[in-house]
C-alpha cells in the first residue's frame, strides 16, 4: 500500500492506473476510521481494480466554534485498517496541499444544503462540496463511496456531480451500527460511558418512527411527537432538529409516504450526533 501526501504524486498515481484502463474506487474520509469506513473500503475493493482512501480533516467544513482542533486523529491505526482492507493507496495531504495561501474558489450546492445540518452549520456543505470536488479532481475516481449516515452530505454530493457533469459514479453505502443500534461515527469517541448509553436515544427515536410507519400512520406530526418524546425523556439530550422529509429534496413532509426520510441531530452533552432512516414498504 502506498501512502501519498503530495497532490502531484497522487495525480500521477491515478493517471497511471487509468492509462491501463483500470477502475478506481475511492473512499474520502477524515480519518479515525471505524467499521463504517471499512465497509466503504471493502465495497470499493470488491467493485474496482484499484482502491484509494483519503484521510484529510478538512478545515473548511468546520465552523469557527466547532471541533476542528479536537477532531480525533489516529493515523497509525487508520493506515493499518486501510492495509487490512487491501487499499492500494492512501492520500494523506496536509492542509496547505489542498488549500494554497491564495485559495479563493468554493463550490456551493444551493437548495439541498439549506435545511437540517446546513441550517445549524452555516458553510459546512460549501466546505464539503469544495473538498470533495478537489479530491475527485486529484484522485480521478471511477466510483466514490459515501455512507448514508451523512444523508444530506450524500444528497449534496450527488447534486454537485449531476450539476457539474462530473464523471464519477456515487455509491451510497448503508449506515453501519454498533450491536445496540448506535450509528458508527468518529465523534462517538467524544462520549463518556454515561453519554454513550444516552446516545442510544437517536436510534430509539428512529425505531419508534419506524413502528408508526409499519402501523400505517401517515401524519408526520405523529412521528415527530413520538421521536421528540424519546429524545426529551433522555437526560442531557438536546435536539438540534427532528424532521420527516422527502428523501430527494429534503423538504419537510406533512404526510408520510413510502420512501420518506426521518432525520435528526441531537446533542448529547457537548457532542452533536446525527442519524436517519428511510421508511420503505417491504
Ligand atoms: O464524511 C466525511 O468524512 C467528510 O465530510 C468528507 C466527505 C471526507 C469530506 O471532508
Amino acid at each position: 500500500m502506498e501512502v501519498i501526501s503530495s497532490t502531484p504524486e497522487m495525480k500521477a498515481w491515478s493517471a497511471a492506473r487509468l492509462r491501463d484502463c483500470r477502475t478506481i474506487g475511492f473512499a474520502p474520509t477524515m480519518g479515525y476510521l471505524h467499521d463504517g469506513h471499512v465497509s466503504l473500503l471493502r465495497k470499493a475493493r470488491a467493485e474496482n481494480d484499484a482502491v484509494v482512501a483519503s484521510i484529510f480533516v478538512n478545515p473548511t467544513q468546520f465552523g469557527p466554534n466547532e471541533d476542528l482542533s479536537t477532531y480525533p486523529r489516529d493515523p497509525e491505526s487508520d493506515l493499518s485498517k486501510c492495509k487490512e482492507a487491501a487499499v492500494d493507496a492512501v492520500f494523506m495531504p496536509n492542509p496547505t496541499q489542498i488549500y494554497g495561501p491564495d485559495h479563493q474558489t468554493f463550490v456551493e450546492v444551493t437548495e439541498v444544503s439549506k435545511p437540517l445540518c446546513g441550517a445549524s452549520r452555516p458553510g459546512h456543505f460549501r466546505g464539503v462540496a469544495t473538498v470533495v470536488l478537489k479530491l475527485f479532481n486529484i484522485v480521478k475516481p471511477t466510483s466514490a463511496y459515501f455512507g448514508m449516515k451523512d444523508y444530506q452530505q450524500l444528497r449534496v454530493i450527488t447534486t454537485m456531480v449531476r450539476d457539474l457533469d462530473l464523471e464519477v459514479n456515487i455509491v451510497p453505502c448503508p449506515t453501519v451500527r454498533e450491536p445496540d443500534g448506535l450509528a458508527m461515527s468518529s465523534r462517538n469517541s467524544y462520549l463518556s460511558p454515561e453519554e454513550r448509553k444516552r446516545a442510544l436515544c437517536l436510534h430509539e427515536a428512529l425505531m419508534a418512527a419506524k413502528a408508526l410507519f409499519e402501523f400505517g400512520e401517515k401524519t408526520a406530526a405523529k412521528y415527530l411527537e413520538a421521536m421528540e418524546a424519546r429524545i426529551k425523556a433522555t437526560p442531557g439530550a438536546n435536539p438540534d432538529y427532528i424532521k420527516l422529509t422527502d428523501p430527494r429534496t429534503l423538504e419537510e413532509l406533512e404526510t408520510v409516504h413510502d420512501g420518506a426520510l426521518a432525520v435528526l441531530a441531537v446533542r448529547i452533552g457537548k457532542t452533536r450526533l446525527i442519524d436517519n432512516m428511510v421508511f420503505e414498504r417491504s
